[in-house]
């Protein structure tokens, strides 16, 4: 028997679900979250089993990230300009973001000599669609303000993750680290003088910090490569998506772009 689809109803259904922030789909058949839920009360009241050993708790946790992070740092070692490194981004498999339903990876936009480099914490929808960094609502903002601080074009943009999580959440602390050798690696290949890091989940994977966004931002903390032989300024600033959010904080950000381009235009001192 076959059964006839109204488009409109099928429109008006996949509609309803954009709304409610649903934009992919991961399986054929529909999970009953309900029946679920149920089932989690029902284990709830029975005793609690017994503590897995740690191997069984890495396994369960799919693909071994120790193993993801030496696979990427040994890829991005052979990349020598960004045009290879975005290429062997595109190719890499180690990262779970990959299959959460991203179209494409999002690697950089900006010039590969560029003295500043910006680092955001993801792609969002509008930079899946595109195929580059920070060119939605927040994009503009960033864009806006490079402009008026007189950074227009000096500016490699880049983000921690290269694949836009799903439901636009942050991406994870294991997402990040297995990201970090490309991130790390284009650094060396800009060789910029100094790095803008935006956002609290940039900031803290960069800096390897714990605090909040708000103690981090408008101070300079030094970028250390894993090797140790590349030092680099690093400022932490607020993440224009916030900015959109809460515009009084817009001037905070302001004074730390000053900042930013006060240092940049600084003549160096002679070693
Ligand atoms: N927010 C980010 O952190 N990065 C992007 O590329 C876009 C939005």
């Amino acid at each position: 028997m076959s059964l006839a689809v109204d488009p409109r109803a099928v429109e008006s259904l996949l509609a309803f679900w954009a709304d409610a922030g649903v934009e992919a789909s991961y399986a054929d058949e529909p999970i009953d979250r309900l029946a679920e839920g149920a089932a989690l009360l029902r284990a709830r009241s029975q005793p609690p089993p017994p503590v897995p050993s740690a191997p069984m708790l890495v396994a369960s946790r799919g693909p071994d990230p120790t193993a993801a992070v030496e696979q990427a740092r040994a890829q991005a070692a052979l990349c020598n300009d960004l045009p290879a490194l975005a290429a062997a981004i595109a190719a890499f498999d180690g990262c779970p973001l990959k299959s959460m339903g991203a179209r494409q990876a999002v690697v950089s936009r900006g010039p590969a000599d560029a003295p500043l480099m910006i680092i955001g914490e993801c792609p969002g929808p509008d930079e899946d669609q595109q195929g580059e960094p920070f060119v939605g609502a927040a994009g503009q903002m960033l864009d806006r303000m490079l402009k008026a601080a007189g950074l227009e074009g000096r500016a490699l943009i880049t983000n921690t993750v290269f694949w836009r999580p799903p439901g636009n959440r942050a991406p994870t602390p294991q997402e990040q680290a297995v990201c970090a050798p490309f991130v790390e690696r284009a650094i060396q290949l800009v060789q910029p003088r100094l790095l803008l890091l935006v956002g609290g989940a940039s900031a803290k994977a960069l800096l390897k910090r714990e605090d909040g966004i708000l103690t981090l931002r408008g101070r300079w903390f030094e970028w250390t490569s894993s090797d140790g032989a590349l030092e680099l300024p690093a400022l932490p600033t607020l993440h224009p998506a916030f900015l959109l959010r809460q515009p009084a904080a817009k001037k905070k950000a302001w004074i730390d772009m000053l900042m930013l381009a006060e240092r940049l235009d600084r003549p160096e001192r002679p070693h």
